[in-house]
């Protein structure tokens, strides 16, 4: 299996990272435009396998596309990352042109690709992939919940005094500081509601600590995280390239589901070898479901500025 990751930068080496680590794939192709860079990552990353005890075979490639000929899955982390202060809307202007470009060019080489998209404002460049690109819907997918629940579990772990292994939950809605829809309601300690451990105050914060988690790292690092966004992207391309059928809050053209239309926003989805198998649609509260419609109107407010 071969997967292809373009933009050679901290979330991009990551992914690369995590996907070799886990030995499921034979071959990792990372794409940069900068010259030269996406091979040194590659290089220095290929350095680490007889220590980390990989066989995945890790290349770079300086824009030159027909190296990532018949990938299986291809992963879009390219443009700019936001900078302290500035929301993931604020990238669209930047970031629209170059994810366009990329799912293109990725296309012409690797036409069975399943595309993971990682750039922000994510909902609105997962939409717009599917718009420049007429793929089946089930070919394109948004990265953001599967991050944004990770953050989740980590903040109900440390509310709880629980370790993560304990702790579960989801996050749907879109991939914003304002829009995530954390299913507090939803989440467990080993199979028992979280509400049964926590305050009303204590789960407040969690889904507010959760809601800001990028934005928080991004005060901290000065530009936005990628450990955690690399190692959420290698858990859904092995769940397609593994076949595994795991469920993943994923970003995904909605046609009717939760009452929802024309939009890609996060829910959770079956991921496996044809890519979103399976739209799973659980029972939202009246308040979960007010929660997601007013994501869903600011996802489609930025998807508003597209010229597709
Ligand atoms: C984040 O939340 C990269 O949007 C990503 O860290």
């Amino acid at each position: 299996m071969k997967v292809t990751v373009v933009g050679a930068g901290a979330v991009g080496a990551s992914c690369a990272e995590y996907i070799a680590m886990k030995n499921f794939a034979s071959e990792v192709v990372l794409l940069d435009i900068k010259e030269g860079y996406a091979e040194g990552k590659a290089m220095d990353l290929m350095q680490t396998a007889s220590l980390m005890g990989f066989d995945t075979k890790i290349t770079g490639s300086t824009n030159d596309y027909g190296k990532t000929a018949n990938s299986d899955v291809a992963v879009i982390t390219s443009g700019i990352p936001r900078k302290p202060g500035m929301t993931r809307e604020e990238l669209i202007g930047i970031n629209a042109g170059i994810v366009k470009t990329v799912a293109t060019s990725l296309l012409e080489h690797s036409p069975n690709a399943t595309i993971i998209v990682v750039s922000n404002p994510m909902d609105t460049m997962t939409y717009l992939v599917h718009k420049a690109t007429g793929l089946p819907k089930n070919k394109i997918i948004g990265m953001g919940g599967a991050l944004d629940s990770a953050r989740f579990k980590y903040r109900l772990a440390e509310a709880l005094g629980a370790p993560i292994s304990d702790v579960d939950g989801m996050v749907i809605g879109g991939h914003s500081d304002v829009g995530m829809v954390p299913l507090i309601g939803h989440a467990t300690r080993n199979s028992v509601k979280v509400s049964e451990f926590l305050s009303e105050e204590k789960m407040e914060w969690v889904v507010e600590e959760t809601k800001v988690g990028g934005a928080t790292l991004t005060k901290l690092l000065g530009t936005s995280a990628w450990y955690a966004p690399g190692a959420a992207v290698s858990s859904m391309v092995q769940a397609i390239v593994c076949d595994q059928k795991k469920m993943f809050p994923c970003s995904t053209m909605l046609d009717g589901e939760y009452g929802l239309s024309d939009i890609c926003i996060g829910v959770p989805v079956i991921l496996g070898k044809d890519g979103i198998e399976q739209i799973v649609e659980i029972e939202l509260s009246d308040a979960e479901k007010a929660k997601m419609q007013e994501s869903a109107e600011g996802v489609k407010k930025t998807n508003g500025l597209l010229q597709v």
